[in-house]
């Protein structure tokens, strides 16, 4: 997909701006590294999944806002695929879902998911919540103008396990950073983790 890792690194900084001690997994995309941030770079849904559980181990708080592709190839082949078809039909497999692996392992860390929908917003987004085992989800319509992948703003409502809402409206993804950011470190707190420093 066309996602940028805007929202991703605005969630590294932001997190680092606030004392926090912050590992950013993150794909190919061309932005900046954030200043003071560890960096782990991975191609593929394995090795994301990989770094995170070797890196969840240690953290109070863990973001998963990457669009990780759902299925990979079922196999490659060494040489070259001739077109002496008509048309080509390829096997995929699902790849690991790292958000519930890591609810699973899960000791008292915080986790917080993002649902990208294009119809049925919340409830959709209130099923993922509770199948992936999270204490928070961004929902977020993709479909929405201005929201979404490779866009400067995005629009949000943070659902929590307990039914706690909020809507933020369409802001720019630094904004939307901060907003999450203070939701999941109350939730962080509340947990008897690390105290919030704001
Ligand atoms: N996610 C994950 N591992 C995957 C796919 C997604 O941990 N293999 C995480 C994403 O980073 C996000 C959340 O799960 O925080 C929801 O991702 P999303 O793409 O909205 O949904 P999917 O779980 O892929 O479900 P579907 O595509 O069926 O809506």
């Amino acid at each position: 997909n066309r996602s940028s890792g805007r929202m991703g690194y605005a969630l590294a900084r932001a997190a680092h701006r606030r004392g926090a001690d912050v590992t950013l997994v993150t794909g190919p995309v061309s932005l900046a590294p954030p200043r003071g941030c560890r960096m782990v770079r991975v191609e593929t849904a394995a090795e994301m999944n990989e770094v995170m559980r070797a890196h969840a181990v240690a953290s109070d708080l863990v973001i998963m806002v990457a669009a990780v592709a759902d299925y990979r190839a079922y196999e490659a082949v060494d040489s070259k695929i001739k077109k002496d078809k008509a048309g080509l039909e390829l096997r995929l497999e699902r790849t690991e879902d790292i958000l519930t692996g890591l609810s699973r392992a899960r000791g008292k860390r915080v986790l917080v998911g993002f649902a990208a929908e294009t119809n049925d917003l919340i409830n959709n987004a209130i099923a993922k919540l509770h199948a992936k085992g999270l204490d928070l989800i961004v929902a977020n319509d993709v479909t929405e103008e201005g929201s979404g992948f490779d866009t400067e703003t995005n629009s949000a409502v943070l659902i929590d396990r307990d039914g706690g809402r909020e809507t933020t409206g369409l802001l720019p993804k630094t904004e939307l950073a901060e907003r999450i950011l203070t939701r999941s470190l109350e939730l962080v707190s509340a947990a008897g983790l690390v105290a919030e420093r704001a």
